[in-house]
Order: structure tokens, then C-alpha cells, then sequence
């Protein structure tokens, strides 16, 4: 499945995948077939995202580039010129997308409507070609469509997998068409030892976290995993030939258990899932 924007379904991850060993381990995934990279101002990985790409021999249109603007350049008059720096650091005219990573910080709420209308103006001046957000509740997006008008937001990345499956949020952005991108779809890792996850891995002669990437890729999300490992590296990206059933989707829809683990004490609460309300 694919998405109005053409954002490759599986993308890499690249929080901690720095310095030279980062660089190697990013040209892998290139190399693979990967060709969508998720870096953010935060991880301090553009730097290695471009370089893997030029290494890589890959034309730059063949790579789709998302990176995410951290807390401190969301303050009046600072998104454009961080941006500028991570266009920079990545070695590129432009991003193909660029989000805002929270709208919290330790400190507070950031102020919406300035940053967003700071990232319209990058979008204008052609830094970014789509624009989203990362970490946002229902209530965020309502007041971002306010701030921006429908339709503007391409994008939102938040945790999504088969033990936190945030349905009401991928269902509050699939009416509103913004494409979602799960991260830690992987669950850091933790999917095997699940009954029912493991009997469809049996099913399918394929690995519990092929499952768990297959469970969103399924249902048309886009998934980011990460690994330091070139065999984990080339098992995710195989989950993409996967085809679950309508009653292996049922099945893994009951995994949800809310289990959130990125979870910092100044970040929004998630909207419940409809099946909670
Ligand atoms: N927007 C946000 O706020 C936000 C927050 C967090 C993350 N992200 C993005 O999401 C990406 C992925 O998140 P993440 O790295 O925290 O979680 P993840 O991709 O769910 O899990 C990565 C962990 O799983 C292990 N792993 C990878 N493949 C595996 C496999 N096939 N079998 C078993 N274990 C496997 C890795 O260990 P090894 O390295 O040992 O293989 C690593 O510890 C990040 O790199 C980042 O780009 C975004």
C-alpha cells in the first residue's frame, strides 16, 4: 500500500545511528533498498544521513528526506534558520518532509501558531516540500487545522504498534488525510513471546517484529524501524511483502494493550482508544 504522497512505506530510522559507524550502518539500509531516511534536529543524524546518501551513489530523488524541528527552533524567527542549518547538514536543497517534533517542551507548550506559520513559509520558500507533526493529540490537529486550513498537514508521526495501536488517532488522521508514520513499530524490539503475534509469525514462516511491521504496513501506515544489526536491517525491510488476512488483522488488533514507552512526564496524554471511551 502506498500513500497520497508517495512517503515510501518503510522508512529508516536513524535515532543513535551516529558518526562513522552511523554512516555505515545507514548506507547499509541504502544499499538494501531503503529509500526513505528519519532523521530530526534532536538526533544530531542529519550530517550522517546525507553523507550515507552521497556514499550510497543514490540519486537525491531517489531518497525521501524527513527531518523534525526540535523545541528550541520553534520560537519566533528561528524554524527558518534551523532548517536552512539541517538542509545543510543533510547536503540537500530541500526536505521532502519536515515536522514539528513536539508541540511540548520540559517547560511548556510551544506557541502554535507561530511555529506553524513559520513552517507554511518554509514550505513557500520551497525548504520543505510537505510539512506535518509528530506527537500531536486529537485536539493539536483540530487547532492546527484551524491555524493552517484543511488539508495542509501531510504528515503525523507518533508511537504506534501492536501492544499501543493509538486507533483513534490513525483513524482521526485517516479522515482528515494526513499520512501516518509509526515510530517504534518494533516495540524497541519486545514483539516476540506474544501468542497470538508469534502464531502468525508460525502462519507466515516469518520473525514476530515482520509481524508487527506488516500489522501497519497492512493497514497503509508507514513504519521507521531501526537497527544496528545488518541481518535486523534486511528482516524489516522484508516485512514488506507480507499480506495479512482480515482475521490476522482482528487477531493482532486485540494485542493493543495502551503500552506507551515513550512517555515523558511534560508530554500530552494520548487520546483513548475508542474502545476505552
Ligand atoms: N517522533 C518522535 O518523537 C520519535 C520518537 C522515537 C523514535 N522516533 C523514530 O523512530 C525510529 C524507530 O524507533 P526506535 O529505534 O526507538 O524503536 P524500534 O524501531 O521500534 O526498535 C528498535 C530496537 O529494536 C531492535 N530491533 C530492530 N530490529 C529488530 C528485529 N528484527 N528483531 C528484534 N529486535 C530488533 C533494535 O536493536 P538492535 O539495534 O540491536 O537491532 C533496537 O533496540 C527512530 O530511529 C526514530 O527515527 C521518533
Amino acid at each position: 500500500m502506498t500513500n497520497k504522497y508517495n512517503i515510501p512505506a518503510i522508512g529508516f530510522g536513524t535515532f543513535d545511528r551516529r558518526d562513522e559507524v552511523g554512516v555505515r550502518v545507514i548506507t547499509h539500509a541504502l544499499e538494501l533498498g531503503y529509500r526513505h531516511l528519519d532523521t530530526a534536529q534532536s538526533y544530531d543524524t542529519e550530517r550522517e544521513c546525507g553523507e550515507a546518501l552521497r556514499r550510497s551513489g543514490l540519486k537525491r530523488s531517489e531518497v525521501f528526506l524527513t527531518t523534525k524541528v526540535t523545541g528550541a527552533n520553534c520560537a519566533a524567527g528561528k524554524l527558518i534558520p534551523s532548517l536552512e542549518r539541517s538542509a545543510e547538514n543533510l547536503g540537500v536543497d530541500a526536505i521532502d518532509l519536515t515536522l514539528i517534533h513536539w508541540p511540548v517542551t520540559p517547560a511548556g507548550r510551544l506557541d502554535m501558531r507561530t511555529y506553524l506559520t513559520e513552517l507554511a513559509e518554509a514550505q513557500a520558500r520551497g525548504l520543505t516540500r510537505l510539512i506535518g507533526v509528530s506527537n500531536f493529540t486529537i485536539a493539536d490537529l483540530d487547532e492546527a487545522k484551524t491555524i493552517l486550513g484543511p488539508g495542509r498537514l501531510a504528515n503525523h508521526q507518533f508511537e504506534r504498534h501492536p501492544f499501543l495501536q493509538n486507533q483513534k488517532l490513525v483513524n482521526y488522521c485517516q479522515y482528515n488525510g494526513i499520512s501516518v508514520t509509526c515510530y517504534l513499530p518494533l516495540a524497541r524490539g519486545r514483539c516476540a513471546g506474544d501468542p497470538v503475534i508469534d502464531r502468525i509469525a508460525a502462519r507466515h514462516g516469518a520473525t514476530p517484529h515482520q509481524i508487527a511491521l506488516a500489522f501497519s504496513l497492512n493497514q497503509g501506515l508507514i513504519v521507521i524501524p531501526t537497527s544496528s544489526k545488518h541481518e535486523r536491517i534486511a528482516e524489516n525491510f522484508a516485512a514488506r511483502d507480507i499480506v495479512l488476512s482480515p482475521d490476522e488483522l482482528a487477531a493482532l488488533a486485540g494485542c493493543d494493550r495502551a503500552e506507551r514507552q515513550i512517555n515523558p512526564a511534560w508530554s500530552p496524554a494520548w487520546d483513548q482508544q475508542p474502545a476505552m471511551n
